[in-house]
């Protein structure tokens, strides 16, 4: 692979990998949205270890070396960890794994031991304090010193026990840690939902989890059905010196511990367990990568000690990414709502991880200048965690001579506007969000989708139609169109023509606060537009709003709040606003808003039956509908859930069961649109 910084001298080295370094920290622990995959995250950091080593004067407390990550979300609240939770020193080398079992046996100056050889699982660490059998608190790693009390999203997780069977014999207080997990398949069926309400995807499993284990909701957390394996336990008392001889025990106590751990009494059952583990590890249903060796004796242990950072007597040995090699035979730039431009390399397919790989993401302009991109090159694409491909070096030996450097493109390859770039942001933008076709139809799109204006009927592809016909430019000429308009359009016909001006007609009841998500702010998501249509319960109120008043709303930072004045500063944007009133779109908030609709249940169909307590069948009907989910009569494949009261039919209860479709009663019901 190519040295990203061959050329500079160790300091302006060190200083690039810190930058570097600290982004991707950011990206990954922050934001959840990984640029690489953890191996290069893990090449970059060593290499900067190393030279931080060679060069102690260029100390500095603050380098990315020196902490071991954070995932603190400010809406939690903090919690010191009664024992520090350490990382382990990550190794991609078996050479490392035989030097460690050489260090660790002269560290035990000859003394005999046992390595206890465990499937690292790919999820977000968790630590369960338990006090007298009961679990008292749950919290994240953060940044390993304290973290996120998140102890009601956890007692949601159905196979971590909440209270112990008595007499055990467990210690009175002792604290047991792991990982918190989503399944595959459970990952898969998310995105599949995710993709159709039109919401980021997660990239994976692992982002899935601690995604969800910070929701503040703990009955959506209920919902998204997480896993945990419990890996090592912490204490005064701990029944056994032998760690694996404790998990045994605490799987006696009903935790979930994994059925694959195995002593080892020499490197070559370790080497077998890793290359068993390799192959195999694609065959279970959740993702794992890589092994973790433990001394067993928790006397030796301590003997051997810690680092600053990590065990000495433990190591992680990761599982090379899946990699291929293959010819890039050329780049292409994606336009999308915003305006960012996004380049995709096109690639000679190849087989990779189970399926064919023709494109691969390459993020942004300097993702392709740091790998020195060639047309024609043979490059290296790596599908670790990620659902999607990336390339991660170039082959410098077989660049052919002809190959033209791969260049940013500098105007937009849609409408040809000259592309900017706006401070402290990767991406390079189109600026012509009015007349660039793909922004104008990503808004429109936006706009039409189902947790916005939720207008049945119309896909991206009546929207590309309705646009090349020059139906439509903006938003608000979709309340101009007349069926008379549309009725004589390829694959058209009368009914459908009939559907999408009913279901434009129907968007006009829409409550403000999905109103102001769908006219496609920058950066005001779903969650951002209900606060603000709190505070501003009209667009009249919203439009003359100063910087300061914004700022002062609690989770308005300035980027969102500059970004709302931008927009209503541009009179094109007021202009649409305008023709949005006149058409009857609701811009300002009423009584029924106030009586909390929402878009919780866009896309579930519910079945009501039996007799209710608190409410009506009439106002449950209502409340569905006013949420944004369909009532229907009775229950198929489709069905998303059972609202079911006293006396439920006993047919219906047994064809809920065939189905496999939750059966829910009216208090779970309420907490969930609350
Ligand atoms: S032991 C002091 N065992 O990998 C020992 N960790 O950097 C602490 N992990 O943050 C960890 N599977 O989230 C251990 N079987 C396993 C594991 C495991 C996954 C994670 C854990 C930790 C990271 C190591």
């Amino acid at each position: 692979m190519k040295d990203l910084f061959a050329g500079d001298n160790d300091m302006a080295r060190i200083d690039r990998l810190r930058e570097e370094l600290h982004r991707h920290n950011y990206n990954y622990y922050v934001l959840n949205a990984p640029e690489i995959s953890d191996q290069e995250f893990d090449r970059l950091m060593y290499e900067l270890q190393e030279l931080e080593a060679k060069h102690p004067e260029y100390r500095d407390a603050n380098s990315p070396t020196m902490r071991v990550g954070s995932d603190i979300n400010k809406n939690f609240r903090q919690v010191v960890h009664r024992y520090p939770m350490l990382s382990l020193a990550n190794t991609y080398s078996e050479i490392d794994v035989k030097e460690f079992y050489d260090r660790v046996k002269k560290g035990l100056e000859g003394e005999e031991f046992e390595l206890c050889a465990e499937l690292k699982f790919d999820g977000t660490s968790i630590s369960l304090v338990y006090t007298d059998g009961k679990l008292t608190q749950a919290v994240t790693r953060g940044d390993g010193v304290r973290g996120d009390d998140v102890t009601d999203n956890v007692k949601t997780i159905r196979c971590i026990p909440l209270v112990l069977p008595p007499d055990k014999g467990y210690p009175r207080e002792f604290e047991m840690r792991g990982e918190v997990l989503m399944s595959w398949t459970v990952f898969e069926e998310l995105n599949k939902e995710r993709e159709l309400r039109e919401e980021p995807l997660f990239a994976n499993p692992r982002n899935a989890a601690s995604g969800t284990l910070k929701l503040q909701n703990s009955a959506e957390v209920a919902q998204r059905r997480l896993d945990a394996y419990l890996y090592y336990m912490l204490g005064k008392q701990l029944p056994h010196d032998g760690h694996y001889e404790n998990l045994m025990e605490a799987k006696a106590w009903g935790f979930k511990i994994s059925d694959k751990i195995k002593k080892c009494r020499s490197l070559s059952e370790v080497f077998d367990y890793i290359a068993y583990w390799n192959t195999e590890r694609k065959n279970l249903p959740v993702a794992t990568d890589g092994i973790v060796l433990k001394v067993n004796s928790t006397r030796q242990q301590q003997f051997l000690g810690y680092t600053a950072k990590s065990p000495r007597w433990a190591i992680a040995y990761k599982f090379q990414a899946e990699r291929e090699r293959t010819r890039l035979n050329s780049v292409t730039y994606q336009v999308g709502r915003t305006g960012a431009v996004t380049p995709v390399a096109n690639l000679a397919p190849v087989q990779l991880a189970g399926t064919v790989v023709k494109r691969a993401t390459l993020h942004n302009a300097d993702v392709i200048e740091g790998l020195d991109l060639h047309l024609g090159d043979m490059v290296y694409v790596e599908k670790g965690g990620e659902i999607i491909p990336k390339i991660v070096g170039v082959d410098m030996n077989s660049r052919a001579k002809a190959g033209e450097k791969v260049r940013f493109v500098t105007y937009c390859p849609e409408c040809g506007v000259e592309l900017i770039r706006y401070e402290g942001e990767a991406a390079w933008y189109c600026p012509n969000d009015t007349a660039c076709p793909p922004q104008i139809k990503g808004k429109i799109e936006h706009f039409i989708s189902r947790r916005a204006m939720n207008i049945e009927g119309i896909g991206s592809e009546t929207v590309d139609q309705f646009f090349q016909e020059g139906l439509i430019r903006d938003i608000a000429d979709l309340y101009d169109l007349k069926v008379s308009d549309i009725v004589s359009l390829e694959r058209m016909g009368e009914k459908s023509a009939d559907n999408i001006i009913k279901g434009i007609e129907a968007s006009k009841t829409v409550p403000w606060a999905r109103v102001l998500f769908a006219i496609g702010i920058r950066f005001v998501g779903e969650t951002t537009a209900k606060v603000l249509a709190k505070s501003f319960p009209s667009v009249d109120e919203l439009k003359v709003v100063t910087l300061d008043d914004l700022i002062r709303i609690d989770e308005i930072g300035e980027k969102i709040a500059r970004s709302i004045i931008l927009y209503f500063k541009d009179e094109r944007n007021i202009g649409i606003i305008e023709r949005l009133r006149a058409a009857g779109v609701r811009l300002k908030s009423d009584e029924e808003d106030a009586l909390g609709a929402s878009a919780k249940l866009v896309g579930k169909s519910v079945v009501i039956s039996g007799v209710f307590a608190l409410h009506s069948r009439d106002e449950y009907k209502e409340l569905i509908e006013r949420n944004g989910g369909k009532n229907v009569g009775s229950i198929s494949s489709k069905t998303s859930f059972v609202l079911a009261g006293e006396q439920m039919g006993p047919s219906k209860l047994e064809k809920a069961r065939r189905w496999n479709i939750p059966v829910i009663d009216e208090n779970t019901f309420l907490r969930m649109i609350e």
